[in-house]
């Protein structure tokens, strides 16, 4: 026990001095000194013995961890060929562009570019919009997070990740997510792409309202700007459906996937895409190109994980419902410190009244063995993204240790967490204020 607290340690003081020491310290209270080891399925076991539960992990481990089938494909594909030459054609890439060709709406978003992280995807979407319509303008929604490279960080609208890089890529508007501020968002023939999220994620988990969604995609398709439906977060099943967007009936231009489709398993992004947005790739191949874009371990990964959604997608349901249910069972035993749950499928946000009372909630949550993941743009919610590979009884365990530590939030780690600067600037899960009794020793 002492050499795996040594070794947590070290590797608590490596993230300190090479990674980022403020990180180190979110860590240390996250882990109570323990770091993460490994896991399996839903859970996750620390360096110290305990175990916990994944509902967080920022919707990325939707198939829980180490899928088998998808470690079998990518253990399969590591012993055959690990990297492409990219000079000749990969048969395993090939074959999961047409599987993601046949997913999203078949017969219509067809033509596919591959991206290890979300905003590649979104990366990707925004120059092929330009270069296919020959404009510059982007239409974006506000609360909407889009990833954080230079062209991505321009759709988010979190000024906290954009007022110290500004100016960013110019062009980019933010409407409010309703119906009425769409037609000023327009000039004719001015607007390349406009970019939304089904359900914003990090925005603090907010389905948008159909009505609004509807009129977005009516007016994109009236000024001849391309509609691209950002499910890095909300598709594969995640809310339910392939792709939110779709089964909204949006018709949207593009499609993009990320975080969940490589199974937990691999870093994997996608842009489904039309034919005509999608035409400049088709003219010249190298208008946009990463080293790895397309890597045959990542196709193996995504091509497993496709069939397990599919598998798994009923059990999801299920799982949903009974995940609903408890939240606003939550919602009704906690009134004040409890304001608001909402989401949809296997997404949800829990928001907290009391100012920092989120932050204390993750951090205890965390501790008690239930891991969630904060939502970078609205630090009052955290947000709980189960995987489908879930059982019920891990959804009843997951509700009980949110039910008991909301029952547990003593006022004086509710104070400690209000004087922090951290929390006054919007941050979250990165106090350097928490009561002596819990610090890390
Ligand atoms: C909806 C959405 N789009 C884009 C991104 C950016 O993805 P990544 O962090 O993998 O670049 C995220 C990440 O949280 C996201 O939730």
């Amino acid at each position: 026990m002492t050499r795996a607290r040594d070794a947590a340690r070290d590797v608590l003081g490596q993230v300190r001095a090479h990674l980022s020491p403020r990180l180190a310290l979110v860590y240390g209270m996250n882990g109570a000194g323990a770091v993460e080891a490994g896991g399996a399925g839903a859970r996750v076991d620390l360096s110290d013995g305990r175990s916990a539960l994944d509902f967080g992990s920022y919707a990325v481990t939707l198939l829980g961890r180490r899928h088998p089938d998808v470690v079998r494909a990518v253990v399969a594909e590591l012993e055959t060929m690990a990297v492409s030459t990219r000079v000749l054609a990969n048969g395993t890439t090939a074959h999961f562009a047409a599987r993601l060709a046949d997913y999203a709406d078949p017969g219509r978003l067809t033509r596919v570019w591959l991206g290890l992280n979300g905003s590649d995807a979104v990366e990707a979407a925004l120059k092929l919009a330009r270069l296919a319509t020959g404009r510059s303008r982007v239409v974006a929604v506000e609360g909407a997070y889009h990833g954080k490279s230079m062209g991505a960080l321009a759709a988010t609208s979190n000024h906290r990740y954009r007022r110290s890089l500004e100016p960013l890529l110019g062009g980019v508007t933010h409407l409010p997510a309703d119906a009425a501020a769409v037609p000023g968002a327009f000039e004719p023939g001015d607007v390349a792409a406009v970019i939304v999220e089904p359900v914003q994620g990090e925005g603090g988990v907010k389905p948008l309202d159909p009505a609004f969604l509807t009129a977005l995609a009516a007016a994109a398709r009236k000024h001849g700007a391309f509609l691209i439906a950002d499910e890095i977060q909300t598709g594969l099943r995640r809310c339910g459906e392939r792709a939110l967007s779709v089964s909204l009936g949006l018709r949207p231009d593009a499609v993009l996937y990320g975080k969940a489709l490589g199974g937990g398993v691999q870093p994997l992004s996608a842009l489904v895409a039309t034919e005509e947005l999608y035409a400049p790739l088709a003219a010249d191949p190298f208008v946009h190109t990463t080293t790895f874009s397309g890597h045959p371990l990542g196709a193996a990964a995504g091509a497993a994980a496709l069939r397990a959604v599919e598998e798994l997608a009923p059990r999801g349901t299920r799982l949903a419902a009974l995940l609903a249910g408890g939240l606003e069972r939550l919602k009704r035993r906690h009134p004040g410190l409890v304001t608001a749950v909402r989401g949809r499928g296997l997404l949800w946000g829990v928001e907290f009244g009391p100012a920092g009372a989120a932050g204390d909630v993750l951090l205890e949550l965390t501790r008690r063995g239930l891991i969630v993941s904060p939502c970078l743009g609205r630090p009052e919610v955290i947000r709980l993204v189960p995987p489908l590979v879930a059982g019920d009884d891990q959804v009843e365990e997951a509700l009980d240790i949110l039910d008991a530590t909301c029952a547990a939030v003593p006022d004086e780690f509710r104070s400690a967490a209000r004087n922090s600067a951290d929390v006054r600037d919007g941050a979250i899960g990165s106090r350097e204020v928490v009561p002596p009794a819990r610090r890390v020793p």
